[in-house]
């Protein structure tokens, strides 16, 4: 047993299960080892691969996105946020294709919200010569804004602690993992909680007031300094039952329980509640859009054709799939879904149907 298990054993033996959300808390960024922590899971050799690190096409369209949102809130000093940067590839080509706009450049503040130190160090190496004051911060509500602000979290939100609760013969009771025969495993509560879904036996249902309790904070601050937030990531429209809770580990999906620590645990991002809690907040929502649709709405095959008019036969078939990775629809294009936050509600953000 990894002393990471030996730890949850530990704490299950002196306290009872843990819920869902607490197991993901402890072993994504609670602990000096926990996996965002420690480990790197970006890229080949890693666990995963993100949108910005397929192709520079994704941050590029998003810094032209953010210009175009600058514009339309009056070119004003403002600050650029963006929530769980990873290697800090998104924000290095967002602020390299806005450098068509000089003026946008100068009027930034760059926040970076990232809980881990280590991958705050590859971040600073990766803006280095982006020539924008830069701030790191652990949470959104420590970061210090000035003027509108402008958000970016890609595959952030599918990282926050989720809660499950399980129908049982008796009604619903949270999804809890505790000991079986010495090894972790899935169990149910014994107390029944109200729950207005109604479902057969065995059904689950997702909820997470992390992620609620994060778009509340910036739902507030849009409505008192003006901005907009774009977040984009794997998930549905809720509210809707099922399991959703996966792990991955090297380019796998892995058991939950199996390697804790050591394997990305994550899960689908309900955009139907991330939306209500924005609006909650006083913020005005776009329609839920696909990744795809989204991204060529910004010009991506304008773009891809650019780049494809400079490069060699290897890189053009490179593109091709880059493109097609984070479009098509058997790939990212519709389970990877873009949403916007924003206010003034006169904003009009681009990229989304009118709302
Ligand atoms: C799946 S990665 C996405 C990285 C990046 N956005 C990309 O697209 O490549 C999740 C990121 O969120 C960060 N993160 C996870 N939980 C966080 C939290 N509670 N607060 C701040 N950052 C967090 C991770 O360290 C990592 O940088």
């Amino acid at each position: 047993m990894s002393d990471f298990a030996a730890h949850l054993k530990e704490i299950i033996e002196a306290n009872g299960p843990i819920s869902v959300a607490e197991f993901m808390r402890i072993v994504l960024t609670a602990r000096e080892d926990s996996y965002y922590r420690r480990a790197e899971p970006f890229g080949a050799a890693g666990d995963f691969v993100t949108a910005p690190e397929i192709s520079q096409i994704f941050g590029e369209l998003i810094g032209l996105w953010c210009v175009d949102t600058w514009h339309k809130l009056g070119e004003r000093p403002f600050t650029l946020v963006e929530l769980g940067p990873g290697r800090g590839t998104l924000m290095r080509d967002a602020l390299r294709a806005a450098r068509v706009v000089p003026r946008f450049l100068e009027a930034a503040q760059v926040a970076m919200v990232e809980i881990s130190e280590r991958l705050r160090e590859l971040q600073r190496e990766a803006l280095r010569d982006s020539a924008v004051a830069c701030q790191w911060c652990e949470r959104f509500e420590d970061v210090e804004v000035r003027g509108p602000l402008i958000v970016v979290a890609n595959e952030f939100f599918d990282a926050l602690p989720i809660r499950q609760f399980v129908r049982g013969a008796k009604g619903w009771s949270e999804r809890c993992i505790g000991l079986s025969s010495g090894d972790l495993s899935f169990g149910a509560a014994p107390d029944i909680v109200e729950l207005k879904a109604m479902a057969p036996v065995g059904a689950i249902v997702e909820q997470s007031p992390a992620r609620a309790a994060v778009a509340m904070a910036l739902g507030e601050r849009l409505a008192v300094q003006g901005g907009a937030v774009l977040a984009i990531d794997y998930g549905f429209v809720g509210p809707a039952l099922g399991d959703t809770l996966q792990a991955v580990k090297a380019h796998a999906f892995a058991d939950v329980l199996a390697t804790p620590g050591e394997a990305d645990v994550t899960s689908h991002v309900d955009f139907g509640a991330l939306g209500r809690a924005f609006e909650g907040a006083g913020a005005a929502v776009t329609p839920v859009t696909a990744q795809g649709a989204f991204l060529n709405a910004l010009g991506a095959r304008e773009r891809l054709a650019a780049l494809k008019r400079k490069a060699s036969a290897a890189q053009v078939r490179e593109l091709d799939a880059a493109y097609a990775r984070l479009t098509g629809p058997e790939a990212m294009g519709t389970l990877f879904k873009v949403v916007c936050a924003y206010s003034p509600a006169t904003l009009q953000p681009v990229g989304f149907a009118a709302a």
